[in-house]
This record gives C-alpha cells, structure tokens and sequence, in this order.
C-alpha cells in the first residue's frame, strides 16, 4: 500500500554522471525521489520496480538513445504511460519521429538546461501524482472502513436485535413490549443500511457485486419479499400476477434484494394507500419482472435515480428514509446477471421499474 508520505519518483537518464548530478540538484526537493540510470537499459529496470511520476531522457546516449528508450517504454504496460521530457542539445531533434506521442504527454527541454524552465514543466507532474498517491490512500482507507463496518459493526447490533426479541417473547408490560419492537426495527433498519454500504464498496472496490447463479424461480423469490413486505405492513395491497415460466440460472438471494427494493420503494415513494402490482413475464430466453405503482419520480430525483447517494435529496430527508442505495445495488446485481433495468414514470399511469433478465448468463459473464 502506498502511503501518502511516500516518495514522488522522477526517473532521469543520461549516460554522463555530470548531467545526471546537475540535473538531480536542480529537481531536489521534500518529496521527491530521484531514479538514475547511465544507460536505457538500467532505466528499464528501475521502470520494472518502481512507479515512476516522469521520466526525463537525455537524447544523445550510446547503445541506446532517448527516442529508443522511449519507444521501448511506449511498448511496456507499465511504464506505457510514464509522461516524458527529452534533454537535447539541438532543437531540430525535436522533430524527429517519434511514435508514442498518444500514449502519455511528451516535452522537451534545451540544454544547458534552465532551472526556471524545468521547474516548470516538471511542477504539475509532481502535482498529479501526489495528488495520485493520497487517492490510492484514501481508497485503501474506505475499504478498510468498510471490512470494518461490514464485520464489527454486526455483531453487536446482532446482540441488540436478541436483546429485543428476548423482550418480545416475554414483554413485562405494554410499554416495554412497543419499545422492544421499535428496537428489533431499528436494527433491522440498521442492518440493512450496513448490508447497502457493503455492497456499494463492492461494487464500486471490488469491480462489481459478485452473484453465484444457480437454478432459481423468481415466483418464489418474489412472493418471499411480498410476503415479508405485508407483514410489516399490513394495510398494503400487493397483487403478483404470472404469466409463463419464471426460472433461470440466477443468484436468488441477490434476485431478493432487488424484488424486496423495487417493492419497498413502491410501498414507500409510491401513492399511499394505493395498489401495487408485481408482473412476471417469462417468453424462451428471459423472464421480465415489473413492480407497478402509482406516483410519479420527481424530475430532480429522476436524473441521479441510480447514482448512489444522490438519489434521494440528503437535505430534506425524513427521518426514516433510506440512504439512496436501493436502486444504484438494484442496477448493480441486475447487470452482474446481464439483465437490464429500466423505469417508466408519469402522472397518468404511475410508476414501473421494469428488470429483465435472461434465464442463462451470457457465457463470460460474472
Ligand atoms: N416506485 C417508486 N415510486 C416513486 N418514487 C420512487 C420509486 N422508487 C424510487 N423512487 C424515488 O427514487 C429515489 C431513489 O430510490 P432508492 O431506492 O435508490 O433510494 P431510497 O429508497 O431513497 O433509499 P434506500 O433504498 O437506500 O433505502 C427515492 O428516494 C424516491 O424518491
Ligand atoms: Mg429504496
């Protein structure tokens, strides 16, 4: 891991160790490492180990020269895109051709060298990668955060979630009993919230939300989160309607948590009181699956709907709403199964989040 005090590393080549000395007193500074090499090759290997910010190449060297060296580094993943400034003594070899110019940026610089000059164009690719290295410590720091929270943060919300269904089975009066149950909500409320921003680090750290797919019925998946919604809340009206098959090869679990979002989100976002319908549509390679309900999106909500976070507007929360993952997780496990996820929303018909999913996952596919 890199850390954010690391070094920032300049690579100078120049086969006469007078140029490489004057050049590494010029560039000096709090920060910066500074990598010689006398020859392409030993730049080439210092190119191997180390993660280079800029490398600054002498033109006239034996063996082999500046473009030479560059276009070897051109040719090599690593240091493909390692910015370049050519020391030369004679401005016309500025054009000579020089074939890695769309990799990474290219410069020159006339000697004798001037310390004005080469402070300057060297300035901003320090910039970048210090810039570069506290975002590689930054994103370190999330995921650690997030194995933190995913892990520690679970086992004593699990002791509080006991805790009120210890009191449930034995309530010792009205008032602990209703306390008890705000208590199992609010934790299971907190759990999911902790489930949510696993799953966001995943997909946005880990490259994806990974699903493991194996024989699946999504009448199944859906009537679990119909029923689980109706049981916390009573007054709504679901109707599930079927039409051919609905199984495939899919992760059913992952399939849950997009049925159980997209019909929370009816049964919250959606006119009160009114129906919801859930449609599962099975033709030869895929089964459709819409949640209908009345309402409509706001336009200001309906341009970041699957962005995560900014989805519901953070400033004007109610207090019981949800942090803004349900649909960007909804979008990510749909993808991860080749599917895709689209809505429909307008005052006369209401809203409908339509996912479609073919029943195999396309060869290569996570
Ligand atoms: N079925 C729906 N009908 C009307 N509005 C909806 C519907 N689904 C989503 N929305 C709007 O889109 C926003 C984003 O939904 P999303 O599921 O991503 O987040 P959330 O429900 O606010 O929070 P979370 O799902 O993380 O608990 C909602 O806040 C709501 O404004
Ligand atoms: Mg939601």
């Amino acid at each position: 891991m890199k850390l954010k005090n690391d070094p920032v590393k300049f690579l100078i080549v120049d086969d006469k160790e007078e140029n490489l000395v004057a050049l590494e007193a010029l560039l000096r500074r709090d920060g910066l490492q500074i990598l010689r090499a006398r020859s392409g090759d030993e730049a080439l290997e210092l190119l191997l180990v180390h993660d280079v910010a800029l490398a600054l190449l002498d033109v006239h060297m034996p063996d082999m020269d500046g473009f030479a060296l560059a276009e070897l580094m051109r040719g090599a993943q690593r240091s493909r895109h390692v910015p370049i400034i050519f020391v030369t003594a004679a401005p016309q070899e500025q054009h000579r051709e020089f074939r890695g110019y769309d990799a990474g940026a290219v410069d020159f610089l006339f000697k004798p060298v001037d310390p004005r000059i080469l402070r300057h164009k060297t300035e901003t690719f320090y910039q970048l990668q210090r810039q570069k290295l506290q975002l590689e410590e930054t994103l370190h720091l999330a995921e650690t955060l997030m194995a933190a929270v995913g892990h520690d943060l679970k086992t004593p919300l699990n002791a509080v979630m006991l805790g009120a269904e210890l009191i449930l089975a034995d309530p010792t009066s009205e008032s602990n009993r209703r306390t008890a149950e705000r208590l199992k909500s609010s934790s299971r409320r907190m759990q999911r919230m902790i489930d949510d921003l696993f799953d966001l680090a995943r997909a946005r750290l880990a490259g994806g939300i990974p699903i493991a797919p194996a024989a699946a019925d999504l009448v199944k998946v859906a009537r679990r989160s119909i029923a689980e919604l109706e049981a916390a809340t009573p007054a709504l009206s679901i109707t599930l309607v079927e039409q051919g098959s609905a199984t495939g090869e899919w992760d059913a679990d992952r399939l849950y948590q997009v049925t159980s979002n997209l019909l929370a989100n009816a049964a919250r976002h959606g006119a009160t009181g009114r129906p919801i319908t859930v449609k599962l549509a099975g033709t030869d390679d895929a089964v459709t699956l819409s949640v209908h309900n009345e309402g409509v999106i706001a336009d200001d909500v309906r341009e970041h709907l699957f962005d995560p976070f900014r989805s519901s507007a953070r400033t004007t929360r109610a207090r019981d709403e949800g942090l803004g993952l349900g649909l960007y997780i909804v979008q990510q496990i749909v993808l991860a199964h080749g599917g895709t996820l689209e809505v429909d929303s307008d005052e006369e018909t209401g809203t409908t989040f339509r996912v479609s999913l073919p029943r195999r996952p396309a060869p290569g596919a996570s």
